[in-house]
């Protein structure tokens, strides 16, 4: 019987630059592989929040990543400045079921994805009702809200909002072996929701670099070489099937190790912070290649919306503004 053995190297994910992206954000094909029948989705219902957690085991501030106060995100009356905290459960485990249930439904829709060791399906919350509820649901933002310091929204750039990540083992043992790719997201809010137990795969560890990107940088060579064994790269305790981890994506190093038997589902959901908007860091060339150039206009309008005028943007898009209470009204 042959096996596939991942290396422990790693390497730093390719950003595709200037042509390669251009002619990638023509592409006009569909975003996704096989259509998506949301009707035979369980509703969403709010019973679903689980009761906020106790102290999470990892809990870690930007400073301990080596960020000085002025890089920090934030402002004089909003400290923002959580780097890490989980794993917790965000949903109780009737709802995380049900969310794994039509996770795996949606599985046959997704498509491969190059830039991470995954095939990956964007634009979650226009395709599942469920997800769209969830993330719009006043309970379930408070609690993420609660456990960053900040209010949050779904994030205007709806593509790239929430994705599901789908990890397997490579088929065919005589293709290269998979490597895990170190990259930082552009989003600044993520929060990862495994909906697999551990039991059910090997590999597929998130990992990450306790430490400044500037470090990372002049370091990269011993990072990518040792991998989850380099003493400053840390694995996240996902152990079962709803555990949740909050990470700033944007500012904290990061990469999936290769799964090597089994299978491993991930649901990331991004964010946003509506009293913070100038301070989102994607890109517009991030995402063009993955969406297309019309999608991703339509989106950069939605974010610019979100950034000016943040009630009016969430009032429009049905968006609870109770965590916007009284911060905004200066603003809007
Ligand atoms: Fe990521």
């Amino acid at each position: 019987m042959t096996t596939t053995l991942a290396t422990e190297e790693t390497r730093v994910a390719t950003i595709t630059t200037g042509l390669d992206r251009l002619r990638r954000s023509l592409h006009t094909g569909s975003r996704i592989a096989a259509p998506y029948r949301a009707a035979a989705e369980p509703a969403w219902h709010s019973s679903y929040v689980a009761p906020a957690a106790e102290r999470p085991p990892v809990t870690a501030r930007m400073a301990s990543f080596g960020y000085r106060e002025r890089e920090l995100h934030g402002r004089a009356d909003l400290v923002d400045d959580l780097a890490m905290t989980g794993p917790v459960r965000l949903l109780t485990p009737d709802g995380a079921a049900a969310l794994r249930g039509i996770c795996q439904n949606l599985e046959a829709s997704a498509v491969h994805n190059d830039y991470v060791v995954s095939r990956r399906l964007r634009g979650v919350e226009s395709l599942s009702p469920f997800v769209h509820a969830m993330v719009r649901d006043p309970v379930f933002l408070d609690t993420v809200s609660r456990l960053v310091g900040v209010p949050l929204i779904p994030h205007p750039l709806r593509d790239a909002g929430v994705q599901i990540n789908y990890y397997e083992a490579a088929a065919d043992a005589s293709r290269a072996p998979l490597v895990a790719k170190w990259h930082l997201d552009g989003m600044n809010y993520v929060f990862t929701m495994t909906l697999s137990d551990h039991a059910e795969h090997q590999g597929g560890d998130y990992i990450y670099y306790r430490g400044h990107p500037r470090d990372f940088a002049s370091r990269r060579e011993e990072i990518t070489a040792q991998g989850a064994r380099h003493p400053d790269v840390h694995i996240a305790p996902f152990q079962h099937v709803g555990d949740t981890m909050f990470t700033r994506g944007s500012r904290v190093y990061h990469a999936v190790t290769p799964v090597t038997r089994g299978h491993r589902i991930t649901l990331a959901v991004s964010l946003f912070c509506p009293l913070l908007g100038d301070q989102d860091e994607n890109r517009f060339w991030h995402s063009a290649p993955d969406d297309g150039l019309v999608r991703t206009l339509n989106n950069w309008n939605a974010l610019r919306r979100a950034v000016r005028r943040p009630a009016s943007y969430c009032r429009r898009e049905d968006i609870p503004i109770r965590p916007l209470a009284r911060r905004s009204a200066a603003r809007d």
